[in-house]
């Protein structure tokens, strides 16, 4: 099914769709430009076509990898308390994948009586296709409006906020696969998004011991490696390149420094891939890596200060029992 489909079959299920999905030239300019660069890097938003998208939601269910879990059973325990703070008529998910664990920030909403509107942001149209039937049956009478968009370019195409409270929440820790730079760039997007009585909802991975993060993103099962090789299915496929999959070796380390893990593919030998559709024969030496994800981890003074930059202030912070892993609630400052 193409991206196409995908929106026409939204369509049909009533699900109101703005913008457009899987840019064939952004991901070629992607490639070009990571593919020459030393050392090469690719931008994990590839993963997420189809496949990704359902390697995503196979992590998400592995034991080594707690985030998720982790999140959600703060989530359990908070949400009610995040919507009696921030009573939101409209809850705009950036990143929103499957929605799985979004039921518990909106039923509490729902359960208030407040809830109008919920609208998923995610690059995926198969991630949101998957995610509408079951949010459309659990919430009948609240307005799904999706977006298949960039959240690091296409923000400014979202609602100005209309005065009635609003949660704009990125879950996941996926603010952890940005770099510092691209998180300030984010987050003077996200500000304008935000009235006075508006929150930002920010889940955030924090720094823990390397023996419970490096499994986390290597695990027994193989399945993060199959999402890491994903990456080059993707190319394969969009730009006729002749990548062999089990030429590139999954490779994840915790980097203690910039405390995040890196996740690279590494070539087995040396070889020539060609991308067809570039006219581009790239050379890789046996060892040489392609960097395709970081997963940053993060202290409470980082996402404070983080905040301040963009003109935003912590207003709550939770964590769970074992201090793996943040939710906080940021606003404008005046
Ligand atoms: N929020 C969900 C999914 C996290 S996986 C959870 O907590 O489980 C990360 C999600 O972000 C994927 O669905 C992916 O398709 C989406 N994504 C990654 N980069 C993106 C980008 N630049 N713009 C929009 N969505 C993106
Ligand atoms: C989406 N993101 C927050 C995940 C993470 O933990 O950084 C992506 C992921 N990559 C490998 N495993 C999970």
């Amino acid at each position: 099914m193409t991206g196409q489909d995908r929106i026409q079959a939204l369509a049909e299920h009533g699900v109101e769709i703005h913008a457009f999905p899987e840019s064939w030239t952004a991901l070629a300019a992607d490639v070009l430009h990571g593919l020459s660069s030393t050392p090469k890097t690719l931008p994990p938003k590839w993963f997420y076509d189809a496949r990704g998208s359902e390697l995503f939601d196979e992590i998400c269910d592995l034991p080594e990898y707690y985030p998720t879990r982790t999140e959600a059973a703060l989530l359990a325990d908070v949400g009610a308390r995040i919507a009696a703070e921030v009573p939101a008529a409209e809850v705009i998910e950036l990143g929103s994948g499957s929605s799985t664990k979004t039921p518990l920030l909106l039923d509490p909403l729902r359960d208030a009586g407040v809830l109008r509107r919920y609208v998923p942001v995610d690059v995926s149209a198969a991630a949101i296709q998957g995610a509408i039937p079951a949010l459309t049956a659990r919430y009948p009478g609240v307005e799904i409006d999706a977006r298949i968009c960039d959240f690091t370019t296409d923000l400014c195409d979202l609602p100005a906020p209309t005065g009635a409270p609003r949660i704009v929440a990125f879950l996941g820790s996926t603010i952890g696969n940005l770099q510092p730079v691209e998180v300030q760039a984010f987050l003077a997007q996200v500000r304008p998004l935000l009235g006075p009585h508006d929150a930002l909802l920010l889940g955030t991975d924090l720094v823990k011991d390397v023996a419970v993060l490096e499994p986390a993103y290597d695990d027994a099962a193989g399945v993060t490696a199959a999402f890491n090789r994903n990456v080059l299915a993707v190319i394969n496929r969009e730009l006729q390149a002749d990548f062999v999959l089990d030429a590139f070796d999954h490779d994840a380390a915790w980097n203690p420094v910039l405390e995040r893990i890196e996740i690279r593919l590494r070539s087995v030998c040396d070889q020539v891939v060609r991308i067809r559709a570039l006219g581009l024969e790239v050379t890789f030496q046996a060892g040489e890596s392609i960097l395709t994800e970081i997963s940053r981890k993060f202290r409470r003074g980082g996402i404070e200060r983080a905040y301040a930059q963009a003109g935003l202030g912590l207003r709550s912070w939770f964590q769970d029992p074992s201090a793996w892993y943040a939710l906080s609630l940021a606003s404008i400052r005046d």
